[in-house]
């Protein structure tokens, strides 16, 4: 049998798979985050053990023998966190997570340095890791001079688990101390951010063996061993491993607490002013591409308490889908990364009339996040990236007017999985048994069973896009009067 461990933001999940991918037992247990000040965002990395802990021995409780046959364990975490370790493997502060934010200014002047979005494919976003080193450097130095080891979350339970300081290519690509397209430390990056090599944890591909489960952990769980742990991925590139997404032409769109829009690529097609991300995938010779729009289901969530109606309600009340109303939105509620790399930008809506009612603003609403994600696609073709059809993950799938809308504004169809597993725990789950049998990526990394196809509405095709072009718009005159 084969573990995935998914690292979220709000806790950790557990899946027991077979052989055949089927599913033999989950389990989870919740994190906190804490925000002390505006604008950061902390986890203390004891959280994260303490529900390993707790996952492991309700696994123990509920299926003893097929815990006790395990083989292999993949790892996936939420990216870009910082966890800083001493010379004696013991955490200096608590981990800074990826939607922090203090360290904006850090971030500017790393970006602004000649050649580093060259070498790391990406814009030094502020949630990215090396800005967050020198944030520390400069407001933490004591903290800082005691620095032997940087490992992102999934590399940290790894290091757990194995002992071993470990990080997968995919996690690894998110630092902004990856060459991205040579999948190896930059020397130059980590200067910029005053770090050194051997600072890094060595790199590994995230199917290939990290390390072999601790034997005192193997007791206590419980298992007969020995158990190979995977280089284990970032969150995205395990769902994209979960979902079957791993060459030119597969992508998916998850409408979650914040959207995704991501593509295979079979090459290294970096187009960091664009805001794109372009990290490595957790398989060897392949990369991915995804934007990010950091509030998608949270902006249907949001008008969700200030009307007091479930957005599942919201979204019900809406019928047959429509052209793009009078009343449109901007959902910018906590920022935007792709296309505009705006932490400071905000929301709105426009075209509000006495008339205008929930039902109206519903429709803005998921519009607007349609359209967000349409920014996504057309950078995303900019570089090359072509998929034909877009799974469609994350809560947002469950509302049929938001599949039509996305199917009809992208252009593209959208694949609703059937029910099961398909996420990042699967991917891990995937992964760790890929490290300890050696199989084809090709071969475990599948699509999962498709339930329907929703194609786009191509009566509505023209009147979206006159309502893509209005959106585009709104942006700039937007940020001239906040
Ligand atoms: C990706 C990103 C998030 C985190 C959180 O760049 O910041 O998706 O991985 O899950």
């Amino acid at each position: 049998t084969y573990l995935g461990l998914d690292l979220g933001t709000s806790g950790l999940r557990a899946l027991l798979i077979d052989a055949g991918g089927g599913v033999i037992g989950a389990a989870e247990a919740a994190c906190s985050v804490s925000q002390p000040y505006p604008g950061w965002s902390e986890q203390d990395p004891a959280q994260w053990i303490a529900a390993l802990d707790q996952v492991m021995a309700a696994l123990k409780a509920s299926h003893p023998a097929a815990l006790s046959a395990l083989a292999g364990i993949g790892t996936a975490g939420h990216m870009h966190g910082a966890t800083l370790l001493d010379a004696s493997g013991a955490v200096i502060r608590p981990c800074i997570l990826w939607n922090d934010t203090r360290s904006h200014a850090e971030a500017a002047r790393l970006d602004a340095l000649d050649g580093v979005r060259d070498l790391s494919g990406n814009i030094v976003f502020p949630g990215f890791t090396a800005p967050k080193l020198d944030w520390v450097r400069l407001h933490e130095p004591e903290s800082f001079s005691r620095i032997a080891k940087v490992l992102l979350p999934a590399a940290y339970l790894n290091f757990h688990l194995t002992g071993e300081t470990v990080a997968d290519m995919s996690d690894a690509a998110g630092t902004s101390w990856l060459d991205t397209g040579a999948r190896d430390w930059s020397d130059d990056l980590l200067a910029a951010g005053h770090m050194r090599r051997d600072q890094m944890p060595r790199l590994v591909e995230g199917c290939e063996a990290g390390g072999i489960l601790r034997a005192e952990l193997a007791a206590a769980w419980g298992i007969a061993g020995p158990v190979t742990i995977a280089g284990g991925a970032g969150d995205n590139a395990a769902a994209a491993c979960g979902t079957g997404c791993l060459s030119e032409g597969q992508g998916f769109v998850s409408l979650g607490t914040s959207g995704v829009l991501l593509a295979a690529r079979d090459g290294y097609h970096p187009d960091a002013d664009s805001a794109l991300h372009t990290f490595c995938h957790a398989v060897p010779g392949r990369w991915y591409q995804m934007g990010v729009m950091l509030s998608a289901t949270d902006s249907l969530n949001w008008l969700g308490r200030i009307t007091g109606r479930r957005p599942a309600e919201l979204s019900a009340d809406l019928g047959d889908l429509r052209g793009p109303g009078q009343t449109r939105f901007l959902p910018y509620l906590a920022g935007e990364r792709t296309p505009y790399n705006d932490a400071a930008i905000r929301g709105a809506f426009t075209g509000l009339a006495s008339a205008t009612d929930t039902a109206d603003l519903t429709r803005a609403v998921m519009e607007g996040v349609a359209y967000g994600l349409r920014d996504t696609a057309q950078a995303m073709k900019a570089v090359g990236a072509r998929p034909e059809a877009l799974l469609m993950i994350g809560g947002g799938s469950a509302s049929e007017y938001w599949v039509e809308l996305m199917a009809t504004v992208l252009d593209m169809p959208m694949l609703l999985p059937a029910r099961g597993e398909f996420g990042a725990a699967l991917g891990a789950a995937r992964l760790g048994q890929i490290a300890a049998t050696g199989a084809a990526p090709e071969d475990l990394l599948t699509r999962p069973e498709i339930a329907h196809e929703v194609p786009p509405n191509r009566a509505l095709t023209e009147q979206f896009n006159a309502g893509y072009d209005r959106f585009r718009a709104a942006y700039p005159a937007i940020r001239e009067i906040q």
